[in-house]
């Protein structure tokens, strides 16, 4: 989320140096159709860099993934929940330490907000909308998922 808000202050100072309407023109050109997550609606302004999340974000995130979660990914994130049979592709297994080491922080968090379809995964991973006002649970829900690797 850092990075997509300074990548869009590049773009500004950008388009600020650049002469005219080239600047949004060259932006409308651009190759990639399919929304991405730097083109993903403005995310809400994240929590200073770094700052691990209070306590309160930290357990309104384990709330939401044994609510919202489970159901596919299941409780130990394996993605075994009664849910996820016949999803194409399966929920992964969050425990695997090779998909862990795989994603980026930013993906994860983009995934949960944004949904399956806006990364360019399956749409049957559903959006939440309404994490993209809190910052902070989306951190410690990525930090949740994180936490399910196995050691
Ligand atoms: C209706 C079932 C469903 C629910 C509910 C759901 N997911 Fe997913 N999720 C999926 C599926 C299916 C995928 C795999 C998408 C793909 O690989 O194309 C996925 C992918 C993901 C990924 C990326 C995995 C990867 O390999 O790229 C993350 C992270 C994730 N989900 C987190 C969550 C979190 C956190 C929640 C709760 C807020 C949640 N999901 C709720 C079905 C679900």
């Amino acid at each position: 989320m850092i990075r997509v808000s300074l990548r869009k202050t590049l773009v500004v100072a950008s388009c600020a140096a650049a002469v005219g309407l080239a600047c949004g023109k060259s932006e409308e050109s651009s190759p990639a159709a399919a929304p991405t997550p730097s083109q993903a609606p403005a995310a809400a302004p994240a929590t200073a860099a770094g700052a691990p999340p209070s306590a309160a974000a930290t357990a309104e995130a384990k709330q939401i993934f044994e609510t919202r979660c489970t159901a596919c990914h299941g409780a130990r994130g394996a993605g075994d929940g009664p849910a996820s049979k016949g999803l194409t592709p399966p929920p992964r297994n969050f425990q695997d330490p090779q998909w862990q080491a795989a994603v980026k922080d930013d993906y994860i968090e983009q995934i949960v907000q944004y949904g399956g379809a806006a990364v360019g995964k399956s749409a049957a991973m559903p959006a939440n909308p309404d994490l993209m006002a809190k910052p902070e649970v989306v951190t410690a829900l990525r930090i949740y998922v994180r936490g399910l690797k196995s050691q």
